[in-house]
């Protein structure tokens, strides 16, 4: 679960969010511009593309959902995509507003089986696109190569999503050799380069290494 619930679900929303922003230049600009918005267009996305289209459960005692008689043993799928596109829980719910307060969607599930990873993802997924809107801010995706899933079992991603963008100057100078960086280390050369790029943004950016 840890793998397959942890990888191919995150990598399918950073996808879906990263098509978004390049098919919605103005989205990205305002995310671009006012950080504090990304936590909450995150969940926006999560509520509207949904990666984990659903989850199966089985009935411990015969029960009535809605008008739906349902027996004890039987299975069912709960399709979390459809909850999430709730008309009475969500207003206009086929439009992505990265300013809705989403916070109430069921892309990771609910009850005692809730997503262990529904703190990490959406972290995760800002950090990802906080860097990505900054460092490669004309990147494109090319639609002519989107590949979704032939069949969406669980989760709703993609074979290839090609994209193009002006590479940027390289941040830091991490070495290829030996191990990599460790996290504190990381920190340590970022808080140098943005000290260095207050200081001389023109230089910023080349002078420090960690090997
Ligand atoms: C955007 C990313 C993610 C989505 C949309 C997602 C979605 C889900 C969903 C729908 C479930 C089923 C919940 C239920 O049965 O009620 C689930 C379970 C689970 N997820 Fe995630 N997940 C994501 C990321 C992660 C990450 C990053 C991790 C691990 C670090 C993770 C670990 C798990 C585990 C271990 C379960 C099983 C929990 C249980 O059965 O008690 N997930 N996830």
């Amino acid at each position: 679960m840890l793998l397959s619930g942890g990888v191919d679900t995150s990598t399918a929303i950073i996808a879906h969010c990263l098509r978004y922003l390049s098919a919605h230049p103005e989205a990205a600009a305002e995310l671009r511009g006012n950080e504090s918005l990304l936590p909450g267009a995150v969940e926006e996305m999560l509520r509207y593309f949904s990666p984990g289209t659903g989850v199966a459960r089985t009935a411990v005692h015969d029960t009535v959902i809605g008008d739906v008689e349902v027996k004890a043993g039987e299975r069912i799928l709960v399709a979390l995509g459809a909850a999430n596109s709730d008309p009475h829980e969500f207003g206009h719910p086929d439009e992505l507003d990265i300013h809705r307060d989403a916070r109430r969607h069921l892309a990771f599930g609910a009850g005692l089986h809730r997503c262990l990873g529904s703190f990490l993802a959406p972290r995760e997924v800002a950090i990802l696109l906080s860097e990505t809107l900054r460092r490669l801010p004309d990147l494109r995706v090319d639609e002519s190569g989107v590949r979704p899933y032939e069949v969406i079992p669980l989760v709703s991603g993609f074979r290839a999503m090609p994209a193009t963008f002006t590479p940027g100057r390289k941040l830091g100078l991490i070495s290829t050799d030996g191990l990599p960086p460790t996290r504190s280390e990381r920190d340590l050369l970022r808080s140098a380069e943005l000290a260095s790029a207050e200081a001389d943004p023109d230089t910023a950016g080349t002078a420090s290494a960690i090997t």
